[in-house]
């Protein structure tokens, strides 16, 4: 059995009030100096980004990695040992994220996809928030925990589809084509990523700023994402309340929250609009 959440999850810092850091204030300043209609912009986010949300992130002192292990419950191997035990911990984190709302990073993200036409957000979250703040095309590197597919690919079913039910009424959940296991629309340890998601984040390195918010950039090839933009001439950004790997080689480090430096950047927008 999975053991429930002990308590409701620490998001760490809040939503809401204006960063009052004044390196913060000066390095949303500058981001914001670099940022327009004009500029091609790639933003890749990670868990840290939905955190503000209440969404667990993996790693940190309080990371579904400190209590839960990988190998038991996000891999093929584990799924075919224990496919019920797979989805009660599916099922457990599509409950708590069904409770959260996007917080600002993900608001004015979407607004900046609409504002900015070379603007794209890659992620590496499957929670879904981006695209209910309002994000309509989102790169989605690791797929989403809201869609599932027959883990037999049964030649009647479709290669994926959505199931919002919350909780799942039966665990593991039967195909409705075949009657064998669905499986969460995720990308698991050992898996390859979905090519086409690959290649649109491939290609958005390409761009004028790279900015990597709310990853401990540790996971490739999602980390790698940032190095090579560095390379292929971006103005590198990281967006991280906490030192991570990618830390020493950006251009640009706002060290607070991303709901929180997102904010300032939005704030320096608009009043220099
Ligand atoms: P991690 O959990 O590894 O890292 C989250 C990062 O967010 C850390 O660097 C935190 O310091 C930072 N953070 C915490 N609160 C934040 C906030 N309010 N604003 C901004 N950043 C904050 O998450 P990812 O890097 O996304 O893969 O993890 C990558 C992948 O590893 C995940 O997609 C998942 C996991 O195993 C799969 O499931 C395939």
């Amino acid at each position: 059995m999975i053991e429930k959440p002990p308590g409701p999850f620490d998001p760490g810092t809040g939503p809401g009030a204006p960063s009052a850091d004044p390196d913060v204030h000066r390095a949303a300043a500058e981001l914001a100096r670099r940022v327009g209609p004009a500029v091609r912009l790639t933003v890749m986010t990670g868990a840290g980004v939905s955190a503000a949300s209440g969404v667990p992130t993996f790693r940190g002192p309080e990371g579904l990695w400190k209590r839960y292990r990988p190998e038991q419950l996000a891999t093929p191997d584990a799924f075919a040992r224990d496919p019920r035990l797979v989805w009660e911990w599916y099922d457990w984190r599509r409950q708590v994220i069904a409770r959260c709302h996007p917080n600002r990073a993900h608001e004015v993200l979407a607004a900046w996809a609409r504002r900015f036409t070379r603007a794209i957000v890659v992620t590496q979250n499957v929670d879904g928030l981006h695209e209910r703040a309002g994000l309509v095309d989102v790169v989605r590197l690791h797929g989403s925990i809201w869609e599932v597919f027959c883990s037999e690919a049964c030649p009647g079913s479709p290669p994926r589809w959505r199931d919002e039910r919350v909780p799942l009424p039966d665990l593991p959940p039967p195909c409705p084509y075949c009657g064998g296991h669905i499986r969460p629309g995720v990308v698991w340890f050992g898996e390859a990523l979905p090519a086409d998601a690959v290649a649109r984040a491939d290609a958005a390195t390409t761009c004028d700023v790279f900015v990597a918010a709310g990853t401990s950039a540790l996971v490739y090839p999602a980390a790698g994402f940032l190095h090579q933009a560095r390379r292929r001439g971006a103005f590198t950004v990281e967006i991280n309340p906490a030192a991570t790997e990618a830390s020493a080689s950006v251009d640009l480090v706002i060290r607070a929250g991303a709901e929180v430096a997102l904010d300032a950047v939005e704030r320096h927008l608009a009043a220099h609009a």
